[in-house]
This record gives structure tokens, sequence and C-alpha cells, in this order.
């Protein structure tokens, strides 16, 4: 009887291990599937992996007050199959209109395949036009200065998708004269998300799409089961179209909030002076990652290497660096 017990432990044992190879080995690939929505400022591409780990699974809300292009929700999700199995409240929250709007579209990603499948990319043209249309022919305006409306409005985000796509890095809209080459197909990559399962069930899942600006977010949502990733524009240095945090008070008064709240956070940064002030590594867990970057997309660019910086509330469930 014991031996038979011992025999079928060993196999369990067994059975475990061919699975975790196997996982092993399809690591590589699910990680080339599954990239991002799309290029954006600031976006994080090469550390999405890493900043997904530290994610509690004890949560009942994940909120990231600063989605941009979401990249770490749609990464998180993906590596780890326990994480959002049982989330109440999934929200998306930006400041910028266009980001908003343009979520408010994926949300609605059937419609929208329909309304942006046949658009011809790369066109220097199209880009022109649609450049123009958003500019007011060519001058740089307020790209926050319009009436953002409960209702996707697919115009709209079918032009700033092609502008994103269609610019180095997703950012300065207005900077390109032409369309840079490779861009065709990151505009093919992002309709692709939009009838593929895997997205469609991610995207399914986001429960709210706000455009609240960050304190009102965490506010809103916060709770003890709430948990935000946190990844403001970083002190000096961002060209978002809309930005409040060009100013030391700014961060300031999100540490604060952040120290305040009843739920869990992971604030992402590069390091400055006032951080370590501000959240003593005495309180709070510091983790860092050194990653190459580059400074631009643009082929050839420079590559120099960064520092990604997590500061966490909590103990992070799996101890990874
Ligand atoms: C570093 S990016 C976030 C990138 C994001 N993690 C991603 O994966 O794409 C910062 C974002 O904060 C937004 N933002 C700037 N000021 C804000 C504010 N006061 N409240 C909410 N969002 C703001 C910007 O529009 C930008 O999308």
């Amino acid at each position: 009887m014991v031996l038979f017990y011992l025999f079928q432990y060993a196999k369990v044992v067994e059975h475990i291990k061919t699975l975790l190879i196997v996982m092993i080995c399809l690591k590589p690939f699910i990680v080339m599937i599954v990239e991002k929505m799309f290029s954006y400022y600031g976006g994080k591409s090469n550390q999405t992996e890493w900043i997904a780990k530290y994610i509690p699974y004890d949560i009942k809300t994940y909120a990231e007050p600063f989605s941009g292009a979401f990249w770490v929700y749609f990464k998180a999700g993906f590596n780890s199959s326990l994480l959002y199995l049982d989330l109440d409240t999934i929200v998306y929250n930006d400041f910028s209109k266009n980001n908003v709007n343009l979520f408010r579209c994926i949300k609605k990603y059937k419609e929208f395949y329909d309304y942006i499948k046949d658009i011809p990319t790369p066109s220097d043209d199209l880009y022109h036009q649609f450049r123009d249309e958003f500019y007011y022919n060519g001058e740089k305006t307020d790209l926050n200065a319009f009436q953002l409306t409960a209702e996707s409005d697919f115009s709209r985000g079918l032009k700033y998708i092609y502008l994103v796509t269609h610019t180095f890095s997703g950012a300065a809209l207005s900077s390109s004269r032409n369309v840079p080459k490779g861009s065709g197909p990151r505009l093919v990559a992002f309709k692709r998300k939009l009838i593929k399962p895997l997205w469609i069930d991610k995207i399914k899942k986001i429960t709210n799409i706000e455009n609240l600006d960050y304190k009102d977010c965490i506010l809103k949502y916060d709770s003890k089961d709430s948990f935000f990733y946190t990844d403001p524009p970083y002190f000096k240095g961002a060209d978002y179209s809309v930005n409040t945090f060009d100013n030391i008070g700014e961060h300031y008064r999100l540490s604060q909030l952040l120290k305040s709240i009843k739920g869990r956070f992971i604030l992402s940064y590069y390091n400055f002076k006032e951080l370590e002030e501000w959240f003593p590594k005495n309180k709070y867990i510091w983790r860092s990652k050194i990653y190459k970057k580059s400074s631009g997309s643009r082929k050839g660019a420079k590559v120099n290497e960064g520092e990604e910086l997590l500061i966490m509330n909590y103990e992070p469930p799996i101890f990874i660096n």
C-alpha cells in the first residue's frame, strides 16, 4: 500500500516536472507573442516582465493612475495565469483625453477593427492629413483641449493611433516630417490585437476607463484590496500632451498621497535625490534593475543603460531581482 502511494506520488512529481519544463520552453514564445498594445513614450517595453512579477495576487482592484498604453497590465495578465482571475475592478486612467478615447475605442474592439481594418499603411499622405487635422494645420495646439464624451470617437481614435504608430517612440506627434521606415507593421500589429482572443480577453476584463487626475483616481479606487501600479511622468524629462509633473511639487504630492492610502502600490521611477527622503529604505521596499534603453527607437540610435526603480509599500510575493 505504502509502495503504491509512493509510486503515485513519484508519478505526480514527474508530471509537475514535465509541465514546468514545457512552460519554461514555451516562455520565450509567449513573451514574443505578447509584446505591447502599441508603442508609447515612457511605456515600459523592456521592464514590464520584471515589474509584473512584483504585483500581489490577493487583490480585488487593479488600477494604473497613469496608464498610457497600459503595458504592465497587459503583460502581467499574460505572464501569470493566476493574476486577475478573481478581480472585481480593473481601471485604466490617464489625464490625456486622446489616450482615454483610444482605450474606449479599443474596448469596442470588433467595431473599431472594422472601422480601421482597411486603412492604408504606411502612407505619407495620410500621415500628413491626420497630423494636420490633429494639429489644425500644423500648429502645435493643446491636444487635450476637446470635449471627451462617454461614447468612443472612432474618427479621432483612428487618427491618434495612426500618428502614434507612425512616429518614433509613439511620442512627439508633430515632430516627424515623413513616416519613418517600419511604421506600417506597427499599425498592422495593433489591428491584429483587436481580433486575437488572447488580447480580447484582456481588453474585456478592463472594467473602468477614466479620464481623472491621478489624485482623484487613487482616492476613488483606494481600499485595502486595491493595488496601484503608479508610473508618473519622470522628473525633468517627459514630453506628454498632458503633464502636470514638470515640477518637484507634484512628485512630492504624489509621494504623500501614496503614503496615506489603504491599498498597496508600486511606484516606478528613475532615481532622484528626494526619493530616499520621501520613501526611507527602512520603511519601504526598494528594487532596481539596470536595463538597456535607446535614446529613441530609431535604427542605429545610441543605446544607453538606465536604472528602473520600484518602490513598494508591501513585501512582494516572490523574491526576484
Ligand atoms: C510614464 S507614462 C505611463 C506609461 C505607461 N506605464 C505605459 O505602459 O504606457 C505617464 C502617463 O501619465 C499621464 N499623465 C500625466 N499627468 C497626469 C496626471 N496628472 N494624472 C493622470 N495621468 C497623467 C500621461 O498622459 C502619460 O500617459
